[in-house]
């Protein structure tokens, strides 16, 4: 290995592909980021960070002379010693992933004489490892490595995933390739996992549907909790002391959403079936988290019946807190159907901004989005909700309704504020509606 500092190549400045090149030049690599959207590199240039990731902006900072943006390719391969992948690997109308871009990369790769390894970061069906690994081959770069090194940041908390992950995957097709991804991470302290490209593939599809199947399962327990009168927070944390089974991703709620989740679901349902295997379980998760993004309609027609000229604040907008990514965030399909009913929408969130949610109100103020409200609804448990004065705000209300769609706040304190509450999976409480 050598002691000058390490070229790393990252293609792809969306959130997987800036937060590895900030993290990498933390660790004392030597980073270039390409895009291909001009505005973009611009903006890091000027040391502008065009998402909302914390810590990334600081890390940026803090890593500026080891950093640099451009949009030319031959410049980024120039020296590199790694080319990581950080695409977007979007679903096509099939529900395969569009690797469109991946190959871009792969393609637009020049003829590099020195050692390099291609590393793949985006997200990409089993099996594409093989097929890169051949292209190169076709086209004189049988020296140029390749390794599957998946990432398992989730947004809000990538900067600190990436730096203390529990473990590492690293899949290669020779053992020195491993070796070199392996080192790369040298300064980080968590097991790495080694194995064959298309395992380390595997791993990463396999672990979503882990987590998604977790928040599916849990969904349909508070489903069966609302028939039955128990208390699916109570049940969470009576199983999650299991160690067997643990404490995380047992959060009941409005279903999943953001950029990895449905689509990787999508991905490795089409990947079974296109082998011919007919992933039953990963159906039945997928079609539990389409009905309960709609679980919350049958709440608000069972205290106000019609929804025609009804009033409802969504109040977080964005899949999850301490984001402003609303990719297939649930707020979408819970807008829509609001405003199929006739609903009139009004909507509340921290960071969303600009968006236009056609016919819905975009309101500053939570205060201001429940404002003549029959109803409001928490989609996203931003910790900002907390410290809402909700005496207040239920003051300003039609109709004092709240759905806590994230099971986020005291019922008890919601009640003694005058509204009738509903959670998720949680024995519906009265109040004066
Ligand atoms: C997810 C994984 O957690 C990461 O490990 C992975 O690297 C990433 O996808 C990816 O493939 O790139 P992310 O989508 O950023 O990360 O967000 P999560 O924190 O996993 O949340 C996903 C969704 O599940 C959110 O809508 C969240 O509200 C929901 N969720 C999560 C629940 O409804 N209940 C829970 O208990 C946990």
């Amino acid at each position: 290995m050598s002691t000058s500092p390490t070229r790393i190549a990252v293609f792809g400045a969306g959130y997987v592909g800036l937060v590895t090149g900030a993290c990498f030049a933390e660790l004392g690599h030597s980073v270039v980021v390409r895009d291909i959207v001009g505005a973009r590199i611009d903006a890091l240039r000027r040391g502008e960070v065009p998402i909302y990731e914390p810590g990334l902006d600081d890390l940026l900072a803090r890593n500026s002379e080891r950093l640099t943006f451009t949009l030319d390719v031959a410049d980024a391969i120039e020296g590199a010693d790694f080319v990581y992948v950080a695409v977007g690997t979007p679903p096509t109308y099939s529900g395969d992933a569009d690797l469109s871009a991946v190959w871009t990369v792969v393609d637009e790769l020049p003829v590099i004489d020195r050692p390099c390894t291609v590393v793949m970061k985006s997200t990409v069906p089993v099996g594409t490892g093989l097929r890169v690994r051949h292209r190169l081959d076709e086209r004189g770069l049988e020296h140029v490595g390749y390794v599957s090194n998946p990432e398992f940041t989730a947004e809000g908390t990538a900067v600190k995933d990436f730096m203390r992950p529990d473990r590492v995957v690293v899949g290669a097709f020779r053992e020195e390739d491993g070796d070199g991804v392996a080192a790369l991470h040298a300064g980080i302290d968590a097991p790495v996992v080694r194995c064959d490209v298309a395992s380390a593939e595997m791993i990463k599809l396999a672990a979503n549907a882990a987590l998604m199947t977790r928040i599916s399962f849990i969904n349909e327990i508070a489903n069966v909790c609302e028939a039955t009168g128990a208390d699916v927070v109570r049940v969470a944390e009576g199983i999650g002391l299991d160690r067997r089974i643990g404490p995380s991703f047992l959060r009941a709620g409005v279903g999943y959403g953001g950029s990895c989740f449905p689509k990787d679901s999508l991905a490795l349902k089409q990947l079974a079936a296109n082998s011919g295997y007919h992933f039953q379980l990963l159906n039945a998760v997928i079609e539990v988290n389409e009905l309960q993004k709609r679980r919350v309609i049958g709440k608000l027609h069972h205290h106000l019946g019609s929804l025609r000229d009804r009033n409802v604040a969504l109040l977080g907008l964005a899949f999850k807190p301490h984001t402003d990514d609303m990719r297939e965030a649930p707020s979408l399909v819970l807008a829509g159907r609001l405003l199929a009913e006739g609903a009139n929408v009004s909507a509340w969130d921290p960071v969303v901004d600009g968006i236009d949610l056609h016919g819905v109100r975009m309101a500053e103020t939570v205060e201001d989005a429940a404002a003549g409200a029959d109803a409001v609804v928490l989609v996203t448990e931003w910790p900002q909700l907390a410290e809402v004065d909700w005496s207040a705000v239920a003051q300003t209300m039609r109709t004092k309704i709240f759905v806590d769609g994230r099971n986020m706040l005291d019922q008890e304190m919601l009640r003694g504020a005058g509204f009738a509450v509903e959670g998720i999976g949680r024995a519906a409480a009265g109040g004066a509606a």
